[in-house]
């Protein structure tokens, strides 16, 4: 059974060629591959793009989708084995994403951790509770990584330099501040694809605290052994932007705060310099500016930057309907 869990599980060939369906399917939106068929798109947090993207997406391919939002407009659901569910939850997933499977041909699912025990979510034990029971092909809507946002953010880069081949390019990944401590999904995600790709990748981020969870550093430094790129942690603003070609900002939690985040508050504080502004971009090899969105404006990143041509942003949200549909194609019809 393919799913989509995370990019890491698919080969460099299928990723390619999943990127150059996106592009087909940009050039030429309307299809057939889910005619007749219907996704079940399954939301534990608040979503735009990707619901919207997902929703279109599935209706351009002559599908269907249907959300639903387990514990506002559907069942909450239970997750644990043996659990006696006396509980809020009222059914099991082991009979949800059995039920779903006979009415649906693919399953999304967003379920963000719970923000309490890193030891707990770095398991993501919801999108594996669906993978294993679904007896159709799932797909990961952002959990404790973000593959859809990877294909969209590299078919952004890949539009604007104009090549598929993106090996030499200073990709930074920056920290930016906010003031909660968000999910490291999409900096996950972000260093894991920037290094499958062969760039030369520097993690920005103040201090070591910061460094994301030792799955992924371990994912980019076999991704950079293997595609040749590099990877280099820097706490240095100026020399992490100097000749960037790429600047990726996102925020997140600090790991070691895991759950105790009135701690971590004071020393994310002292970091709000971190924010993209144009005095930094001035510093890259007049580089591109991307950010996953939502972002929140002369926080994470000035208007400036926002509103700059250099900045694609947009052009990368408009992706995920392109990559989405390729995702969706090859895993009913194959590659
Ligand atoms: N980037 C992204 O996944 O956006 P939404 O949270 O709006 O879906």
């Amino acid at each position: 059974m393919p799913h989509f869990l995370n990019t890491q599980d698919w080969s460099r060939a299928d990723l390619d060629a999943l990127l150059a369906l996106a592009a087909h399917y940009k050039r030429q939106p309307l299809g057939d591959a889910l005619k007749g068929r219907a996704i079940a798109l399954v939301f534990f947090n608040p979503s735009m793009r990707t619901r919207t993207s997902f929703e279109v997406g599935a209706f351009q391919l002559g599908g269907h989708a249907v959300v639903l939002q387990p514990g506002k407009d559907a069942w909450p659901i239970e997750f644990d084995l043996g659990t006696v569910m006396d509980g809020e939850a009222e059914e099991h997933i082991a009979e949800v994403a059995r039920v779903l499977a006979r009415y649906v041909d693919l399953i999304g699912v967003r379920a963000f951790p719970k923000f309490i025990d890193w030891s707990q979510d770095r398991e993501d034990r919801v999108l594996k509770a669906f993978a294993k029971y679904s007896t159709v092909p799932v797909i990961n809507m952002e959990t404790i990584t973000h593959p859809c946002q990877e294909l969209a953010h590299v078919l952004a880069l890949q539009e604007h330099f104009g090549t598929t081949d993106l090996r030499g390019k200073k990709f930074v990944l920056t920290w930016t501040y906010h003031p909660k401590p968000l999910n490291t999904a999409v900096a996950n995600s972000a260093l894991t694809i920037a290094t499958r790709m062969g760039m030369d990748v520097t993690l920005l981020c103040p201090t070591s605290e910061y460094i994301l969870d030792e799955r992924y550093m371990g994912w980019a430094a076999q991704n950079v052994a293997e595609s040749g790129g590099s990877l280099q942690v820097s706490h240095d603003i100026e020399s992490a932007y100097a000749g960037a070609d790429v600047v990726y900002a996102k925020s997140w939690g600090a790991l070691p705060f895991f759950g105790n985040w009135e701690a971590e508050k004071p020393l994310r504080e002292r970091f709000r310099h971190f924010i993209v502004d144009e005095a930094k971009m001035a510093l890259t090899n007049d580089g591109v500016f991307s950010h996953c969105l939502p972002l929140r404006r002369n926080v994470k990143a000035t208007d400036g930057v926002m509103d700059s041509p250099r900045c694609i942003a947009i052009a990368e949200a408009e992706n995920r309907l392109h990559v989405q549909k390729a995702v969706m194609t090859a895993l009913i019809r194959g590659l």
